[in-house]
């Protein structure tokens, strides 16, 4: 068995590698490899559509089918990323972005199971960076079993005390290969606070609408408050057509063809358009700022 660990942390020996570290080891006698995202040649997403249609490739030649071929052939994974600024880290979503390319490459992937760790320094800053995870694992095509969003601040924390034990539980959840009882459920343990979350999905990310229906942010789903045991609980349809069916996988590959065969036959109105604004030319550059300051017109030049 191939068990693979994704770290998103610049931070060497920071919090995400050693939970990931802490999880492998669980697995003796397993091969075990792991990749920093940040180690990575990923480049941004170029929005050049070339991987539309479905099969062809992302023209970017980097590292990015690194990840997904170590993604194919492992049996196990486990990601790990840190929250910034009530977000996931960058390296995540650098690489989320690129995974555009493969939206319908779901029959060329296994499902494998996945755990995920989300280590965060500041109490109640935790953020929405649990959800972007959950988003990168389904859009690796994997079968998320837990998520756990951690309290750990300096290097270390996450393998100590409490966080070792939640630690341990992922790796058992992986082992067995079943989803946390939890997962699945429209309550959840969060940070410690007991939060409504998608029961298809696991976010925490819900909009309530005036009429008393939720939706999940990060699959779509609509859901029902109703009252149990003198609080609330979310009724799930669990034929809904949330976003990572395969149904709306492919409807996401259609309508992206659709788009992308429109701007080809509309290109010369788009030109047009987009020429009658190049004439506003109010881009600011550092050489702008450079040849400012040469000719002596700092800050308050217009004092
Ligand atoms: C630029 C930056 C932004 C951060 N923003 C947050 C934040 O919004 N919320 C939070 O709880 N922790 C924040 N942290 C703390 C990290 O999430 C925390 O230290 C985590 O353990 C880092 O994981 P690592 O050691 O794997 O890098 C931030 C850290 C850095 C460097």
């Amino acid at each position: 068995m191939r068990i693979l660990g994704i770290v998103s942390s610049p931070r060497g020996g920071g919090n995400s590698e050693l939970a990931v570290k802490e999880i492998l080891s669980r697995f003796p006698g397993e091969e075990r490899v792991m990749i920093n995202l940040n180690s990575l040649d990923l480049q941004n997403c170029k929005a050049c559509y070339s991987c539309v249609p479905l099969g062809k490739k992302c023209r970017i030649g980097d590292d990015l089918e690194f990840l997904i071929r170590n993604i194919k052939h492992s049996d196990k994974v486990v990601i790990a990323a840190p929250t910034y600024l009530l977000g996931v880290h960058t390296a995540v979503k650098r690489a989320l972005d690129r995974l555009i390319s493969i939206v319908g490459d779901y029959p060329k992937f296994n499902e494998t199971d996945c755990v995920i760790v989300n280590p965060y320094g500041y109490a109640d800053w935790e953020g929405s960076a649990r959800e972007e995870l959950i988003l990168f694992a389904k859009k690796l095509h994997l079968k998320v079993l837990a998520e756990e969003t951690i309290l750990a601040t300096l290097p270390g924390d996450s393998v100590r005390g409490e966080n070792l034990d939640v630690l341990h539980r992922l790796a058992d959840l992986l082992k067995s290969g079943k989803p946390a009882p939890e997962w699945g459920e429209s309550v959840q343990n969060v940070c410690g606070r007991r939060v409504l979350t998608c029961p298809n999905c696991g976010s925490s990310l819900l909009q309530i609408m005036p009429a008393g229906d939720v939706r999940c942010n990060l699959c779509g789903s609509m859901m029902k408050l109703s009252r149990s045991d003198g609080g609330y609980i979310l009724e799930y349809d669990p034929d809904w057509e949330h976003h990572f069916t395969h149904r709306s996988l492919d409807a996401h590959v259609d309508y992206l063809m659709e788009k992308k065969k429109l701007f080809l036959e509309s290109r010369d109105e788009i030109k047009a358009l987009q020429e009658k604004y190049s004439e506003m030319d109010w881009w600011f550059t550092p050489e702008d700022l450079r040849k400012r300051d040469e000719e002596g017109k700092g800050e308050g030049h217009h004092e």
